[in-house]
């Protein structure tokens, strides 16, 4: 490969075949879009005089030191709690999510913090001009000393100021937006953002300074997406939530530091993201007591318990074939315990639209969340409201019973730390130490569970 004259090669993610030129299909084994360029000159380029010594002898693991160096911590207790307690020194942390959702902002405060602490910061913005960043900052009441901002989008011009200023962070919005002229591929395409991050992650690395990467990430997992980074980088962090609600998690996929089980939780408000630190409390926050089609669901976010508000409605419906609508939750499940429903607890919902909704813009990815749907439904069905001190968690099988779930102590720790009386839950899972044991109420069977969450002589007459 050193011999090759030319700067670059392709190179097939499917069967490793080298190719000299850019074809639609791999020659060798025939897979479409496969063909990714690399550089190939590596001996001499920007990072390659910064590798170690080949000389550098294997240690001994034991005779290794665990110090841990001194970790970079921002004025967000989410952030670093996500982070497993600050930004590491000489990390790459990608921070990925759909355009829109708050990467820039989140981005621009970490910024400050670290410039605040009396470290310079270079924030490289190659999606916005400098003025648009001075007006987020603004917003944010962000004075911005130490705070060095570069508008480009040349691979060359970051390693450039890299040199010179000697930062003690680096953060580059986006990554899609660097490109490497000695790349022929456009900016954003695999090899592109392959290239950039590596070059990128050797200075990183040698000099010991962290760098924060943006990542958009496309409808339907695009390959150019950052998803290609997610083996290269220490940290990747996705920011999701709903475009229409303020509500924003931040949430650990990888992390080498510490653990991937961390969710951070955000509110999008006038003057930038602020951090909900209790935000099983702000969920529930507006939730009316004694409303029908209202049922509070500890679900689980990470290790991370939060109390949710799950509401239904049906209606006599208008159409041959009634409406299932679910936002928040998977599509399948609604259709899963309205089946339940109907042919196992005796709840007929035949002619009737049943919509069914998270409150706040959250989204519910876990078949614990079953058990408070049906509940939900058949109070909406039968117009009586689910008893007010009452959660609900489980898995609803295809028999009607309700199933274990994972973590049920963390659970209904959190629902009598928010001062609910009563939690329904599967029957087996009852953890031996569980100190909050007193909320605990086993419901076997989903008929079970609708007799304790509504009982008979509380059922209103349907208007
Ligand atoms: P941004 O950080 O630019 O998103 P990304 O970098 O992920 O594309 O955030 C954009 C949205 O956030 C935009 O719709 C406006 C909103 N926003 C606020 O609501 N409050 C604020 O203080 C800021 C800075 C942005
Ligand atoms: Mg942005």
């Amino acid at each position: 490969m050193a011999k090759s004259r030319t700067k670059t090669t392709f190179l097939c993610e499917s069967c490793g075949n080298e190719s000299p030129k850019w074809e639609g299909r791999c020659p060798s084994c025939g897979q479409w879009n496969s063909l990714v360029e690399h550089r190939v000159d590596r001996p001499g380029s920007r990072d390659g005089r910064r590798a170690p010594p080949e000389s550098a002898p294997a240690q001994e693991l034991s005779a290794l030191s665990s110090d841990e160096l001194p970790r970079l911590q921002t004025s967000s207790a989410e952030v670093n709690r996500v982070l497993g307690g600050g930004v590491v020194p000489g990390s790459l942390c990608l921070i990925a999510g759909d355009p829109g959702i708050g990467k820039s902002t989140l981005m621009l405060r970490i910024a400050a913090d670290v410039a605040k602490g009396g470290g310079r910061v270079l924030y490289v913005s190659g999606e916005e001009s400098s003025a648009q960043v001075k007006l987020r900052a603004e917003r944010l009441e962000i004075a911005g000393d130490g705070l060095m901002l570069l508008h480009t989008t040349s691979l060359d011009a970051v390693m450039a100021e890299l040199e010179r200023d000697g930062p003690a962070l680096c953060v580059v919005d986006s990554i899609q937006t660097v490109y490497d002229e000695s790349l022929s591929s456009a900016a954003g395409s695999v090899g592109q953002i392959r290239e950039c991050a590596r070059v990128l992650m050797g200075w990183a690395k040698a000099q010991g300074v962290p760098m924060v990467l943006t990542g958009h990430v496309t409808k339907g997992g695009d390959i150019a997406g950052p998803r290609v980074l997610e083996h290269m980088v220490d940290v990747v962090l996705y920011m999701e939530g709903d475009p229409i609600s303020s509500w924003r998690l931040l949430r650990a996929v990888k992390n080498r530091f510490g653990s991937t089980n961390e969710v951070g939780v955000f509110e999008m408000g006038e003057r930038g993201l602020a951090d909900v630190a209790d935000p099983s409390r702000t969920f529930l926050s507006e939730r009316s007591e004694g409303a029908v089609g209202s049922v509070v669901v500890p679900t689980l976010e990470g290790s991370r318990p939060l109390l949710v508000e799950v509401q239904a409605l049906t209606s006599p419906s208008m159409l041959p074939v009634p409406r299932r609508v679910a936002s928040g939750i998977d599509l399948n499940r609604l259709l899963l315990v309205c089946a339940v429903l109907t042919r196992r607890a005796g709840v007929s919902l035949a002619g009737e639209d049943v919509i069914v909704n998270v409150t706040g813009g959250l989204r519910i990815d876990e078949p614990a969340a079953d058990l408070g749907v049906a509940l939900a439904i058949v109070s909406s069905a039968r117009n009586a409201p689910v008893a007010s001190d009452l959660a609900a968690i489980g898995e609803v099988g295809l028999s009607g019973e309700v199933r274990r779930v994972p973590q049920l102590g963390r659970r209904t720790a959190e629902v009598s730390r928010l001062g609910f009386r009563r939690c329904l839950v599967p029957a087996g899972d009852m953890p031996a130490n569980d100190m909050s044991g007193s909320v605990d109420e086993v419901a076997r069977t989903l008929r079970e569970a609708i007799n304790a969450a509504i009982p008979r002589q509380r059922r209103a007459q349907r208007v």
